[in-house]
């Protein structure tokens, strides 16, 4: 059987970085606080002037990604974007990937999964490729969530930032591989995360119109318990599908929204927090880009060998969910 494999890695965030202190000066919060409730120190905050929009950075992401594959550009059949801040409603940010690396034989198309965009699109391209319709595909989970930031609400500004990560996938008929991916959705709970304004509904394009940004709206503490419950959930059912044990993972990159959701699922799933890797401190949330950020630093970081199990676990607006279980393969 056809599977993807991944076969290089990328990514990049923003130069300025937004510290936990800077934050006191703008809304009513603390280091301390948001130390001590989700692990963060500090994001990365975008400039259209450093070239840092959504798609610029998920170019970045994916030059690195094709550099390490050592892949040309032009062999790539598909281009798949996991992101919910695209630089415009249309065209897509694949689009304007597709454009800036001379890719010109390759389908691009975004997903939007909300922080789930990664995994989501991952599936998408290694279907595409156990069909046979795809041989080199480059899938990207980015986001600029600076761009739809309320500043002045200390519940949600303080969690959020922006980058992007990126992977070549191609096929392998061997044991190593992305073995599956699971996927899950409720739309019943939209309401727990969601963007107030920018689409179609006309009232809310007029507020926009009026010089209101698009707002990212949350509730946090009812979004937290669903987002343990499904992350342990699809993770135990993707390690189930392959008869593994939480001792056969030998790490585990889960989606990047708090430290103490994390250890929470590593607890639920008895993976030791020395085999769970975190960069939440230094990054935030940064939704669609969190994973594919977090494995290319730990792949860099020499933390991956060939035949390691490595488990994917993912939760965002949508709700959506997933698991990929990948079976390194360099
Ligand atoms: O990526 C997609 C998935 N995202 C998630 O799954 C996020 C899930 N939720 C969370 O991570 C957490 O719920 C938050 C980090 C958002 C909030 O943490 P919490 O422990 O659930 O806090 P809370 O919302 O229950 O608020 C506790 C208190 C409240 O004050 P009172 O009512 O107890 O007086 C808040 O007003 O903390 C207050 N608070 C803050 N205080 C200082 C809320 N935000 C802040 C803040 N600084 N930034």
């Amino acid at each position: 059987m056809i599977k993807g494999r991944i076969v290089g890695t990328g990514s990049t965030t923003p130069k300025r970085i937004l510290t936990n202190k800077e934050l006191e000066t703008i809304v009513d919060t603390t280091d301390e606080w948001i130390t001590r409730r989700t692990g963060i120190k500090e994001r990365r905050i975008s400039s259209d002037g450093r070239g840092e929009n959504t798609s610029d950075m998920a170019t970045m992401a994916s030059l690195r990604a094709l550099e390490m594959a050592g892949i040309s550009a032009e062999t790539l059949d598909m281009i798949v974007v996991g992101t919910v801040t695209p630089d415009r409603q249309f065209p897509s940010v694949a689009c304007f990937v597709q454009k800036a690396l001379k890719a010109s034989k390759a389908v691009a198309f975004d997903v939007s999964a909300g922080c789930s965009g990664f995994l989501y699109s991952l599936s998408v391209a290694c279907n595409a490729i156990a069909t046979g319709s795809c041989k080199n595909a480059l899938v990207i989970g980015v986001e600029r969530l600076s761009s739809v930031t309320n500043w002045e609400d200390r519940s949600t500004c303080v969690l959020l930032g922006d980058g992007a990560g990126a992977v070549v996938v191609t096929p392998t008929a061997d044991r190593d591989g992305i073995l599956s991916t699971h996927l899950g959705c409720d739309g019943n709970f939209w309401n727990l995360l969601y963007s107030s304004d920018g689409g179609s509904k006309i009232p809310e394009i007029l507020d926009t119109v009026e010089g209101k940004p698009f707002h990212l709206k949350m509730e946090g503490s009812r979004l937290f318990k669903k987002a343990v419950s499904s992350l342990t959930n699809i993770a135990e059912a993707a390690l189930k599908h392959h008869s593994l044990s939480s001792a056969d993972v030998k790490l585990m990159i889960p989606h990047q929204a708090n430290l103490r959701i994390i250890k929470a699922v590593a607890e639920k799933l008895s993976i030791p927090m020395d085999r769970v890797y975190t960069n939440i401190q230094k990054y935030g949330n940064t939704s669609s880009a969190t994973i594919p950020i977090a494995l290319d630093e730990a792949n860099r970081e020499g933390l991956l060998r060939a035949g390691d199990n490595v488990l994917l676990v993912t939760f965002g607006a949508g709700l959506t969910w997933g698991a990929s279980v990948v079976n390194w393969s360099f």
